[in-house]
């Protein structure tokens, strides 16, 4: 079993920073389980929670890491592996082996742990944990807090969810370093995507190409990969289609640093050697509004304001290709932008792909300042609030022409005094552009994390010609 921790100190530090800003109580952080595919010992891939790894940095299912708030002592609870569990895992390091890396206090059994987690509860002690996001752990604090799953649900701890994002919004050094590592892998899959697709191939082929870049690396994705010919569906995690002459191939997908940090890259290509002049057109503006985003960024900016001045860009170069008409303003402001870009400018991004949005968007995108839009396609920005130094964050604009929506729109005579729906259907089929890099936030400047990765026209062009040249 190979272990990855940080220093020790980085451990005991957080905990300690978040036992002072929490004050009263006992803190709970559960680990993630093990679950079952189709019976119990068939089991997924084991991820663990991250705010479980940001406080202690252990691998391992089945503990709980509790931190007294008061006097910031910390404990882990759990059992150790029997001979049965080792017969079939093999050898693994005991928990006070695993204690010890991360600058635990003291190991404590579940036993214990329940025992005095109940004795604290009798005293009306508060247990600060956070929301729930699976239904395992629901009913594993159910048990250890004697409550319904329900009203562990909703009992959450405000505070705590508040001061965990707080602190784990803002990366260190040693942090960026491993989101680098995850960002550098994720460059060397979209390297073999631009090296190796070809027509005829199918979306699987080139999948199972890319995806072995994280395979010999011993290295997890940190979500499904989006490899489509489809790329106006945007989440879209089907592989079967056959490559075609013409078309787009949309890759959004990234590798897990191995302390889990994730990477979180898109880049589209033509299936062909060049894209069509259509094609490049549309590139153009993405990327252009992709680069002028990321000089946007900076301390104390709204990222909402990034977002909207985005969706502007793409609104003003859509007028000139003649898909829309009249005030570019005006439209961003009713939202007619969104029939080409449904989704947010961007997310934060760290241990969770989207990052810990398992505790809530209004903790991680929005606080009282900025509320969530509910009109459509700005009600899916995930990050709306203020940027601050050491933030990192994804920049992802995007150009669909999805047939369904555009039906639909056009039935409805939707905005069609902006629209030129006609001059739209034309373009079908399409598919969709997005371009997506990762971005720290800092007072010196805005910087793309990781090696570059080919994103120019001809850059792109130079790896697809070399793809048919092999
Ligand atoms: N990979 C999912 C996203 O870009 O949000
Ligand atoms: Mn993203
Ligand atoms: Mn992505």
């Amino acid at each position: 079993m190979k272990l990855n921790f940080f220093e020790q100190s980085v451990y005991h530090t957080r905990r300690s920073t978040l036992a002072h800003a929490i004050q009263s109580g006992l803190i709970l952080i559960p680990s993630n389980e093990e679950a079952g595919i189709n019976y119990k010992d068939n089991t997924y891939p084991f991820r663990q929670d991250s705010s479980f790894l940001y406080y202690c940095g252990i691998d391992r299912p089945g503990l709980n890491l509790l931190i007294d708030s008061q006097t910031g002592e910390s404990f882990l609870m759990g059992d150790e592996a029997s001979i049965e569990d080792i017969v079939w895992t093999g050898p693994v390091p005991s928990l006070q082996q695993l204690a010890d890396h991360a600058a635990i206090d003291r190991v404590i059994s579940t036993a214990q742990g329940l025992d005095w987690i109940r004795g604290l509860q009798a005293h009306k002690v508060p247990i600060h944990y956070l929301p729930i996001y699976r239904g395992d752990h629901a009913f594993r604090l159910a048990d250890l807090l004697g409550l319904s799953p329900e009203k562990i649900a909703a009992n959450y701890s405000r505070l705590l969810a508040a001061e965990v994002v707080k602190m784990r919004e803002i990366k260190s050094a040693q942090e960026i370093s491993e989101l680098n590592k995850a960002i550098n892998l994720s460059g060397i899959m979209h390297h073999t995507m631009m090296t190796t697709t070809r027509t005829g191939m199918t979306e699987a082929h080139v999948a199972a190409l890319v995806r072995a870049e994280c395979i010999k690396a011993d290295v997890d994705i940190p979500y499904g990969m989006i490899l489509t010919i489809n790329g106006q569906t945007l989440h879209n995690h089907g592989h079967h289609n056959s490559l075609r002459s013409g078309q787009l191939l949309l890759g959004d997908f990234g590798a897990e640093s191995p302390m889990h940090y994730a990477g979180d890259i898109t880049r589209t290509i033509p299936v062909d050697k060049t894209f069509t002049s259509l094609q490049r057109d549309i590139y153009t503006l993405v990327l252009t509004t992709l680069e002028q985003s990321i000089q946007a960024i900076k301390p104390g900016v709204p990222y909402l304001q990034v977002h909207l001045n985005a969706c502007l860009n793409i609104t003003k170069g859509l007028i000139e290709m003649g898909y829309l008409k009249g005030d570019a303003e005006e439209m961003v402001q009713e939202g007619v932008h969104a029939l080409f870009m449904p989704h947010g400018l961007g997310h934060p991004l760290g241990l969770d792909v989207h990052d810990m949005e398992g505790i809530g968007e209004q903790y991680t995108g929005y606080d009282e300042n900025t509320l969530r839009s509910t009109q459509f396609g700005l009600s899916a920005l995930r990050l709306g609030k203020s940027l601050q130094n050491g933030m990192v964050i994804t920049v992802e604009p995007g150009i669909y022409f999805i047939p369904e929506l555009i039906s639909l729109w056009k039935s409805q005579h939707k905005f069609e005094d902006f629209i030129d729906y006609n001059a739209i259907e034309r373009a079908i089929p399409f598919g969709g552009i997005r371009l997506e890099n990762n971005i720290l936030v800092a007072a010196e400047g805005p910087r793309v994390l990781g090696d570059p990765i080919p994103q120019s026209i001809s850059d792109v062009e130079e790896l697809r010609l070399a793809a048919y040249s092999l």
